[in-house]
């Protein structure tokens, strides 16, 4: 299998300049830089090779790139988002700490084609090795004049500033990120406007996630058509999965888009640990329908076939549920977690990620009723669509998909009413 993004990940010190330029890193920035290729060319190649962000919304890169006005006299930004919270979801890190001059590779030629001249690097709170390595990683990189004034002695300058989080999931919603790096609170806008015409400081800005961005130094090497061939038609190219769960070997794995989550599971993983049987796969992160074991067996990792399944590829975090794990008490922790990450702007999602919350609290201790199954039910119906951002639909999936999925798990904890 064609390996992009992971492909230094076994050399040693692979983190590393020296290690990183011997791997053929910069190479691609450097012929970008001083063949020239016109910014419109980089981005018609991004264009031509289909590439979607891989943050969760898998909306085209180049088009994202094609949508930032020029000559509006203010500057462009460029902010990569590294704020990975979604549980389940490893594959930034990995990629921080394994190869970060890739991370900035990529960086600087979209910034390049976007006409941008500082690139804000947003990162999780608590990744700490990641951002020892990033920091580490850009210090060498302008110490050796590929980050900073003259890049390369191309005559082209951009800096590369790293802004660490306080550990908020919503700070990787992209205008909640841009409200953070400003100094605000991490609290999203309304869209639009976008952030490619007015986003950080009120200026265009492009936000595109850590593996996005890592996959543009092989579309230029390679050419935009070379990336659509791998991969279906309408997902093109590669992706990383994290999977996690009793699977024998959990991990990152870069697979071709389209290729068999069972295949995945079975083969790269291994199948399941010894004693243990797959009941659940969520298969986007924690934020998308949850599938079962016969959904499981037809799902390809892909944007198309997730979406006929009735789920979402999302940020590509498996999370393997075994048989021996309780569905309530799954939802439980992931309200929980929604809950106590809802930014609290929109009461829909304050009030009703808290609620369904509390709702699960008194099922998971033995004290819900039937009628509280119903609740949660409507309940989530009436957030879904009706807040400033995704947040409140993160937790409504998840809980609409259990109840449909799992109904039986919920009616075995409750009651027909309990006695006061
Ligand atoms: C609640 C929420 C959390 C998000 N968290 C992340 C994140 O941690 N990393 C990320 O890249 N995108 C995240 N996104 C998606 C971003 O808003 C944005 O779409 C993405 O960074 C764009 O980059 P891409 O086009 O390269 O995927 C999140 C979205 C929502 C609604
Ligand atoms: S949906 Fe939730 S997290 Fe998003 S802006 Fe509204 S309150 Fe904040």
């Amino acid at each position: 299998m064609t390996k992009i993004i992971t492909k230094n990940w076994g050399v040693k010190d692979s983190h590393l300049l020296s290690v990183a330029r011997a791997n053929g890193v910069y190479s691609n920035l450097e012929r970008v830089l001083k063949t020239p290729i016109a910014p419109k060319d980089v981005v018609e190649a991004v264009k031509k090779s289909g590439l979607r962000g891989r943050g969760g919304a898998g909306f085209p890169a180049g088009m994202k790139w094609s949508f930032v006005p020029q000559n509006t006299g203010k500057p462009i930004y460029l902010c990569v988002n590294a704020d990975e919270s979604e549980p389940g979801t490893n594959k930034d890190r990995e990629i921080l700490e394994r190869d970060p001059h890739l991370m900035i590779e990529g960086a600087l030629i979209a910034a390049w084609a976007i006409g941008c001249r500082t690139v804000f690097f947003y990162i999780r709170g608590e990744f700490d090795l990641p951002e020892r390595r990033i920091r580490a990683a850009a210090e060498e990189a302008m110490k050796a004049g590929i980050v900073g004034d003259n890049v390369m002695g191309s005559g082209w300058s951009c800096d590369f500033i790293v802004h660490r989080g306080a550990g908020a999931y919503i700070c990787g919603e992209e205008t909640g990120l841009i409200s953070s790096l400003e100094g605000g609170r991490g609290e999203p806008k309304i869209k639009p406007p976008f952030p490619a015409v007015k986003g950080a400081f009120g200026c265009p800005t492009v936000v595109n996630n850590v593996e996005t961005l890592c996959a543009v130094p092989w579309i230029m090497e390679h050419g935009g058509e070379a990336y659509a061939k791998i991969g279906t038609e309408k997902s093109p190219g590669t992706k990383v999965i994290s999977v996690s769960g009793r699977v024998k070997r959990p991990g990152n794995y870069e697979i071709p888009l389209g290729y068999g989550l069972k295949d995945l599971i079975d083969n790269e993983c291994g199948g399941m640990q010894d004693g243990y049987r797959l009941k659940a796969v969520i298969p986007g992160g924690s934020s998308v329908p949850v599938m079962k074991p016969e959904q499981v067996a037809t799902l390809k990792l892909d944007y198309e076939s997730c979406q006929a399944h009735g789920t979402f590829l999302g940020s590509a975090g498996c999370i393997v549920v075994d048989h021996t794990q309780d569905m309530v008490k799954l939802l439980h922790v992931l309200a929980r977690f929604y809950s106590h990450e809802s930014c609290g702007q929109c009461t829909p999602c304050r009030e009703g990620t808290g609620w369904a919350y509390r709702i699960l609290t008194k099922i998971v201790q033995g004290r819900g009723t039937k009628k509280d199954i119903d609740t949660l039910r409507s309940l989530t119906q009436q957030m879904d669509g009706a807040t400033i951002c995704a947040l409140a639909s993160a937790l409504v999936m998840p809980v609409q998909s259990f109840l449909k999925q799992f109904p039986e798990e919920f009616e075995a904890k409750v009651q027909e009413t309990v006695p006061a």
